[in-house]
């Protein structure tokens, strides 16, 4: 998409944003993850959902292997088509966001300028987090096999592999997945979410 429509103009809400805040007893926002495949981004968005869902929170994961079945269904690997994702997935937690919910998005985005334009999206809601492993240890655990079929050539343009992945220079928060066991790094991901999301 490169241009909007003409002829449009904005619609006010009937219920604010922080009206909705008010009611769940926390902020809206998006807890942005960024990593490469492997470094654990779905299995904490996943655990960290369920541990701020049972302590009273609105929370929601938007994940990568789970959107491109649906709303970005048709697109690939191509830089821009990784762009057009990330754009995508940047608004729908914009909207989360203001809604009132903790949107969890894992999605590799690998180009600073996508997450930036994501930033954008959702403004101060929006919390950069780097899920950080290397390639060398993503490619040990290489949990579905990607690693391997990306070095025997059939899979193109994979992150790490044979196409680019610019780590976060700012990032809100840091989980290094090499040296924290999961249950430390939901720890620190809960306790971040305690301290920033409070109305
Ligand atoms: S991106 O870069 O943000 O648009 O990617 P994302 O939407 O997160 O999708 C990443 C998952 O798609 C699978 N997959 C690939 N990843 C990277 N490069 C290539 N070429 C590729 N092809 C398929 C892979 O399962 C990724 O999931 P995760 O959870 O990151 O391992």
């Amino acid at each position: 998409v490169t241009q909007r429509a003409s002829n449009i103009t904005r619609v006010e809400h009937g219920v604010p944003t922080e009206l909705r805040e008010r009611k769940n007893g926390h902020k809206g926002g998006v807890l942005w993850f960024t990593g490469l495949s492997g470094a654990g981004k779905s299995t904490l968005a996943t655990r960290l959902e369920r541990e701020l869902f049972d302590r009273g929170y609105q929370a929601y994961v938007l994940d990568g292997d789970n959107i491109r079945f649906g709303l970005n269904a048709n697109l690939g690997f191509s830089p821009e088509e990784r762009a057009e994702n990330i754009r995508r997935v940047g608004e729908v937690a914009a909207l989360f966001s203001r809604a009132g919910l903790v949107a969890i998005t894992a999605f590799i985005s690998p180009y600073r300028s996508d997450r930036d334009r994501a930033r954008a999206a959702a403004n101060e809601r929006f919390h950069e987090i780097y899920i950080k492993a290397d390639v060398e240890t993503c490619e040990q655990r290489d949990p579905k096999g990607l690693y391997r079929k990306a070095r025997a050539g059939e899979i193109k343009e994979f992150t790490g592999v044979s196409a680019p992945y610019e780590a976060p220079e700012n990032p809100e928060l840091v989980i290094d997945t090499t040296a924290l066991s999961i249950d430390q790094a939901v720890a620190e991901l809960i306790q971040y979410v305690e301290k920033s999301f409070r109305n």
